[in-house]
């Protein structure tokens, strides 16, 4: 069996290698023909709707597949140290696996990413209500959130392809307010990074935090957790919890606890200290970690270095925070790509975004977008090998 696995995987090892090799003469000889945005089938979402899987790739060998539906990223290539291509992200071989409800591998997220307590907010004066679909809480957008419509999707060619998403929730859709339009463009960049812009305008005034939850594991392969992966944030405060995982409101100082990564730190370090109530209530880390740097410029806030690979993804993002979660819920019940069993922290996500149950917390950084207003971020995943 094992050295089944082993053939299987040199040989995939040798055609990622081959297909690289070919883009790389491809390139150099001028032409675009290996920079071509690929389509593909990807499965059927309702009896006349189907969902199609785009296929970007790079001069330097990178390849992100993307799906309208839920603008999934499906897989998503990196170098290791020896030049080895691995996908370095978690998810499902067919849209059934995404449609059987796995918990937002790769996905788009919202209108609203993260948390509202009770499901509940009131804008304007008037209270609004969602779908409870975490314990009392509302998570990531509803029962039927960004992450499972079909997108709009266009492909744009070229050196730095890129796939543009579009969306319009409706005016109540989720319980939302307002019909937001929403434009996502994925754009894979020549120095193997992906960067994702998000956009939207409302005709009524909502709130709005869009994020991707993609979950990493550099080690590639999908055979070990990621407790020895080490994560830097760039983050002198986070936000406790309560047991229900709301923002307590508070913004505490990292110092001193185990949610102290402002140095490099092995996530494996102190994800089971049974003594902080935080880790206990996260079952380790699941908690907005606020970035110190506060501006809306492009700046990095989180870097992740798996040493066996020698693989480094760093995240810079335009927003205010970033939700790092250790895959806690992942028990080994999802068969992933390739009948990889995900189990327990088999992945790492770094989510972009404003703070949590911001529609409830008057202190944390506004949410809300009004008409003629147009809600702007930026997130980039640039990878890179350290020897
Ligand atoms: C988010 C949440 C987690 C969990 C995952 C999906 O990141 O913060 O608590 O719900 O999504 O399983």
């Amino acid at each position: 069996m094992k050295k089944n696995n082993l053939l299987v995987a040199s040989l995939l090892a040798a055609s990622l290698l081959w297909a690289c090799e070919s883009k790389k003469s491809e390139s150099t000889q001028g032409t675009s023909d290996s920079l071509k945005v690929e389509q593909s089938a990807f499965g059927k979402v309702s009896d006349s709707t189907q969902a199609t899987l785009y296929t970007l790739h790079n001069a330097a060998g990178t390849t992100v597949q993307i799906s309208d539906f839920g603008g999934t990223i499906v897989s998503w290539t990196a170098p290791d140290k020896n030049g080895k291509f691995d996908d370095i992200t978690l998810g499902c071989d067919s849209l059934s696996g995404y449609q059987k409800g796995v918990p937002y591998f790769g996905a788009l997220i919202g209108r609203y990413g993260n948390r509202i307590a009770k499901g509940q907010f009131t804008l304007d004066g008037k209270a609004y209500s969602l779908a409870k679909n975490n314990g009392p809480n509302a998570l990531h957008g509803g029962l039927k959130g960004f992450d499972k419509v079909l997108w709009k999707a266009t492909p744009i060619e070229g050196e730095e392809p890129s796939l543009k998403l579009t969306y319009t929730a409706k005016d109540g859709e989720e319980g939302y307010p307002g019909n937001l339009s929403v434009e996502v463009v994925y754009t894979l960049q020549k120095d193997n990074s992906l960067k994702i812009d998000y956009k939207a305008t409302t005709d009524k005034a909502t709130v709005v935090n869009l994020t991707n939850h993609a979950y990493f594991n550099l080690k590639g392969g999908f055979d070990s957790d990621i407790l020895d992966h080490e994560v830097t944030l760039n983050a002198d405060k986070f936000l406790p919890v309560d047991a229900t995982l709301i923002p307590t409101g508070e913004l505490k100082p990292v110092a001193g606890t185990p949610f102290d990564f402002t140095k490099p730190f092995k996530i494996g370090a102190r994800i089971n200290d049974a003594k902080d109530e935080q880790i206990k209530f996260g079952l380790g880390y699941d908690h907005c970690w606020v970035l110190t740097d506060s501006t809306k410029n492009l700046k990095l806030a989180a870097s992740v270095y798996e040493p066996t690979s020698g693989r480094v993804l760093e995240v810079f993002t335009t927003e205010p925070a970033i939700q790092f979660y250790t895959g806690n819920f992942l028990d080994g019940t999802i068969t992933g790509k390739g009948g990889k069993v995900y189990k327990h922290r088999f992945g790492l996500c770094l989510e972009t975004q404003h703070y949590p149950d911001s529609p409830n917390q008057a202190k944390f950084p506004s949410t809300v977008l009004k008409p003629g207003e147009t809600y702007e971020t930026t997130t980039v995943y640039k990878f890179s090998v350290k020897k």
